[in-house]
């Protein structure tokens, strides 16, 4: 699997989680991985190198913090400029086709804020649907996402087991959920169970 990590932290020198993630990956030695704040300090990216990387990937992965229940800004400026029509949608824009979109994010609120009546109020499922309809509209598939939360208060260890998961999960099969509501009308007329539909 030819996995491409785009690493989108404006600040990944004063980063304690982002960074321990990005320094894991790099010594699997197996990904290609774009630190967007190294390559591109003023956020004006080579447009052709990161279509061409992007072409040759199977999985991307789009590991950022979140700011203000978002991406850094410099990743969707990242996106507004290498999406572009007839590579990533409209005429011939079929070039991110059928490739796996994943998000690997730290969020410094806990879980619990987020959630109806949680101070947050929304999950992160909720909040991220912009990119979930962004990998739809360029026909990609988009997988679970990764998320660590309470990253500003996390331990050194617990930073140490969140950076062993996240590997894991970027390299994990990701398959789709197991429960499907065919499986559920099977598993519910073997045990008896009427469904309403
Ligand atoms: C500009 C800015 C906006 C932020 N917005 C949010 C937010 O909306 N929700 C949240 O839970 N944390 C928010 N945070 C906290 C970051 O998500 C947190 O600092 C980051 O995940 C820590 O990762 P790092 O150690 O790699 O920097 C924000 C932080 C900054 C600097």
């Amino acid at each position: 699997m030819r996995t491409l990590v785009i690493v989108a932290h404006p600040n990944i020198a004063t980063s304690r989680v982002n960074s321990s993630w990005l320094n894991s990956l790099v010594n699997e030695k197996k990904f290609k991985i774009k630190n967007l704040i190294e390559l591109y300090p003023n956020y004006a990216f080579d447009i052709d190198q990161e279509q061409q990387d992007l072409s040759e990937a199977e999985r991307i992965i789009l590991q950022f913090p979140l700011f203000w229940y978002s991406c850094p800004a410099i990743l969707k400026k990242w996106m507004d400029d290498v999406f572009t029509p007839g590579f990533a949608y409209a005429r011939h824009g079929d070039k991110l086709k059928g490739k796996e979109l994943m998000l690997c994010i730290s969020v410094g609120a806990p879980e619990d804020g987020y959630r109806a009546t949680g101070f947050n109020n929304f999950t992160l499922d909720e909040l991220l649907r912009p990119f979930q309809q962004t990998a739809n509209y360029i026909k990609a598939r988009f997988l679970p996402p990764f998320i660590f939360y309470q990253s500003v208060f996390a331990t050194d260890e617990q930073i140490a087991d969140s950076t062993r998961a996240m590997v894991n999960h970027v390299t994990g099969a990701c398959e789709p959920p197991s429960i499907t509501y065919e499986k559920l009308l099977l598993s519910a007329e073997a045990m008896n169970i009427a469904l309403v539909s």
